[in-house]
């Protein structure tokens, strides 16, 4: 993960609406599969490059629905939703973010790289009844752990019930409590990848679980 600041001006990637001056930069991505290139900016997660987790995520093989409706949580510039939507261009991406300005480079990043079925909007936009076959998220880890769990659960819960999620998250950060925290809620978590400091928990819904373990968060 980049730094969480812009550095000059003291401005958080998760900002609503960022007050840096804009300066964008064009971030070209390669991965086994597919390629693009999309523009970065200040105010926004990861200006310049891919996210090493985002990488990673991308690089390691998960289920990933060919129709239907697909979230990318807290879409950032969109590399998440860019690479959904060229893997599966039957079904509609939703890519979701409170920054305004990371709404609009994923919306134009979408637009640069022809994919026509990606939907950009803020989250309270996403009708309520969309359940999701897909979501794969670099959560904001950063917003603070009650934030982070309230948001993690609303979004999981619109998961279908053979959908499946794919979260990345630095070990450092609380990647295992938050799988422990996962299960504890009943959703049934597995840790897929362990690599560089990052963790890959796969999540599925709760219909899918019986009985929660015992606490250990
Ligand atoms: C770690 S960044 C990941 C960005 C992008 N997906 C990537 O991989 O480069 C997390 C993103 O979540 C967004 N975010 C923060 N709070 C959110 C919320 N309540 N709902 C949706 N997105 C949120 C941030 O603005 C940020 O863009």
């Amino acid at each position: 993960m980049s730094d969480d600041r812009d550095a000059s001006q003291g401005a958080h990637y998760f900002d609503d609406d960022p007050d840096v001056a804009s300066d964008p930069v064009v971030v070209d991505v390669t991965l086994p599969d597919t390629a693009f290139s999309m523009e970065t900016d200040r105010g926004v997660f990861s200006r310049g490059e891919l996210d090493a987790g985002t990488s990673l995520l991308l690089r390691t093989p998960l289920p990933l629905a060919s129709e239907g409706d697909l979230l990318d949580l807290g879409c950032g510039a969109g590399a998440i939703a860019l690479t959904m939507a060229r893997r599966s261009p039957g079904a509609t991406i939703w890519a979701v973010d409170v920054n305004e300005r990371a709404l609009d480079l994923c919306a134009r990043n979408a637009d640069r790289n022809g994919l026509d079925n990606v939907r950009v909007v803020h989250p309270d936009e996403v009708a309520g009844d969309v359940r999701f076959s897909t979501i794969w998220s670099n959560p904001p880890i950063r917003i603070g752990k009650p934030k982070l769990r309230q948001l993690l659960f609303s979004w999981l819960d619109r998961l279908t019930a053979d959908g499946t999620a794919a979260l990345v998250v630095q070990k450092h950060l609380g990647a295992d409590s938050l799988h422990r925290w996962l299960d504890f809620e009943g959703f049934w978590t597995e840790r897929v990848t362990s690599k560089s400091g990052y963790r890959i928990l796969a999540v599925s819904p709760r219909s899918v679980r019986d009985h929660p373990t015992t606490p250990e968060v």
